[in-house]
């Protein structure tokens, strides 16, 4: 590899390393990851006239129309780059109420089922997540980054209670270091006080003497 060609080769895995150590150190920027179809067998159409429209949709969502299933008991799967692909998005710790169903051309669509759909089911470590459905469906989604997403999520959460942990101790040896400092400063000036009235009472008597000589010295004379 020619240095010319090492060079932004190198200046584009730097940019990534950087984009990684900030993403890694604030993990609530990202806080969604996106959902692919990885496959999908429908046990059963609803429709009996015409071949079926299978679709995904979440609530307030577009809903996804799957283009290819029309048949049952076949197992359909996908790559992830299709045209009607990601599916949806989900976020850490907010479930979205998703579901399959079939557009029908009399009355309103039917429903293959409906659920909700969260980020904290994807725990297969090959970030596949199956939702089987009986005699309906069996669906598999596909999410490499909800794994990540979550540990990342659960460590900051845990490093928010050990920042609470650490600001207690602070509060808690800020108070005794102020509560230290007011004692030897009352206790200084009481000390302070005490001296000065000593010597005040010292310089009373000393002037009494004073005084005494003075008065001595008159009655000599
Ligand atoms: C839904 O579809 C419309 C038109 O196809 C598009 O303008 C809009 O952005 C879509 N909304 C979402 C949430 O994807
Ligand atoms: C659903 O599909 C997945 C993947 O194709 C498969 O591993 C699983 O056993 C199926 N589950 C059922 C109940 O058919």
């Amino acid at each position: 590899m020619s240095p010319i060609r090492f060079l932004p080769n190198f200046r584009v895995s730097s940019h990534f390393l950087v984009c990684w150590i900030v993403l890694s150190c604030f993990p609530g920027f990202i806080s969604s990851a996106i959902v692919t179809l990885d496959s999908v067998v429908i046990f059963k159409t609803h429709e009996w006239l015409e071949k079926p429209t299978f679709y995904f949709q979440c609530q307030g969502e577009n809903m996804t129309v799957i283009p290819d299933v029309k048949k049952t008991h076949v197992l359909y799967t996908f790559k992830g780059e299709e045209s009607w692909q990601p599916l949806t998005e989900i976020a850490v710790k907010k479930c979205k109420r998703c579901g399959f169903y079939e557009k029908d051309s009399i009355k309103s669509d039917d429903v293959f089922d409906e659920w909700e759909f969260c980020l904290s089911d994807f725990i297969a470590s090959d970030g596949k997540y199956v939702h089987f459905k009986n005699k309906e469906f069996n669906a598999t989604f596909l999410c490499p980054e909800c794994i990540p997403l979550q540990k990342a999520s659960d460590h900051t959460t845990g490093s928010h209670d050990g920042g609470k942990g650490v600001h207690l101790v602070l509060v808690i040896m800020v108070s005794a270091l102020v509560s230290i400092v007011s004692v030897l400063a009352v206790v200084a000036v009481y000390k302070y006080w005490q001296k000065r009235k000593r010597e005040q009472d010292q310089a009373r008597f000393l002037k009494l003497f004073e005084d005494g000589d003075d008065i001595e010295d008159e009655l000599a004379l």
